[in-house]
């Protein structure tokens, strides 16, 4: 394979291809072993830890619906300490970048994990889960307010030289600000973006479906929204931009590179169909090869011009 075809570059991290395992779907990366080798993919992203193991919600704790599915796991987790003791171990002769989500309910607790996760050298880099309560002030969402996204994101990268990605919620007035702050604080890259607050009722009870009451909508349903974050921040954000949402066929993949992505995450359809990850690597390769593209790269934001102030 033309390695220079679908590299990408996401701070410090050269990715051999632009297709990454997104939180929460992809397991611990290991679990995924079994389905295709875990090199055929740029990266992957374990699901979220904290300085804690953590039970999560109560179930049914997923709901299928039309076009999607809405989760509310809770953050359940086997803590940092478990991760970094038990499996990051087994990771160390994988070649695929390993970033580790984390997520804390105060600022501390997200310099903490940081500080423990820069020791070792096997990880490329940390995504910041910002979609979290923050018991500092009140249980808002961190990643709501671009003052307290700043205030986090510019104390963990104190605590880190690893590749720093900041994963935006949707549910804020302004992408463009919120990824701003993420980048003046001294972020690497933004994810955008996570899921959206959902519910759905069961008939028979007249109660909701989930044990936990609400939950976070993603898949297809959530894609053309997703798009527009990225598109919209793309034209003012200069740090590269990892669009996750949605994403099944290779056209998604594409679609959100015009817009404005380095880099993909690839969430629900693994449950779907767990070597979607890999197919899409060979698709993609393919798809770029059959019309004479000579780089992934030069695909991303090919639908607007950056604007002159951002470059
Ligand atoms: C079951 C499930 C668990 C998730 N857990 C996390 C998590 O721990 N941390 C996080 O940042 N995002 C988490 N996410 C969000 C996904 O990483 C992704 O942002 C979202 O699902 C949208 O992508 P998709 O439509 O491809 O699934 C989770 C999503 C699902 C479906």
């Amino acid at each position: 394979m033309n390695k220079r075809l679908l590299s990408t570059r996401i701070g410090r991290m050269l990715l051999k291809n632009p297709v990454i395992g997104a939180s929460g779907t992809f397991g611990y990366g290991i679990e995924y072993e079994r389905f295709f080798p875990l090199e055929r993919i740029g990266g992957f992203v374990t699901k979220g830890l904290s300085l804690r193991p953590r039970r999560g919600n109560p179930a049914p704790r997923i709901k299928e619906t039309p076009c999607g599915l809405i989760n509310s796991i809770g953050l359940e987790n086997i803590g940092m300490d478990a991760f970094l003791r038990s499996v990051l171990p087994r990771l160390e002769g994988t070649d695929t970048a390993v970033i580790v989500n984390i997520f804390g309910t105060t600022v501390d607790e997200y310099v903490e994990l940081a500080e423990r996760v820069d020791r070792f050298r096997r990880i490329d880099g940390i995504e910041l889960n910002i979609s979290c309560p923050n018991v500092e002030a009140g249980g808002a969402e961190f990643g709501k307010d671009p003052l307290v996204v700043h205030a986090v994101t510019s104390k963990v990268r104190e605590a880190t030289d690893k590749t720093l990605i900041v994963k935006l919620s949707p549910m804020v007035t302004s992408i463009v600000d919120v990824a701003l702050s993420a980048q003046s604080a001294g972020a690497d890259a933004v994810s955008i973006a996570n899921t959206y607050p959902a519910m759905a009722f069961d008939l028979e009870s007249g109660g909701p479906s989930l044990g936990a009451k609400t939950g976070g909508l993603s898949g297809p349903a959530i894609k053309p929204m997703t798009l527009k974050l990225v598109y919209d921040a793309y034209a003012r954000v200069r740090i590269p931009i990892i669009g996750v949402g949605g994403i099944i066929t290779v056209e998604d993949v594409v679609e959100y590179a015009i817009a404005g992505a380095s880099a993909v995450q690839v969430g629900t359809a693994s449950f779907i169909n767990p070597e979607t990850a890999d197919t899409l690597v060979r698709q993609l390769e393919e798809y770029l090869s059959a019309r004479g593209v000579q780089r992934f790269r030069a695909l991303v934001g090919s639908a607007k011009e950056r604007c002159p102030s951002s470059v």
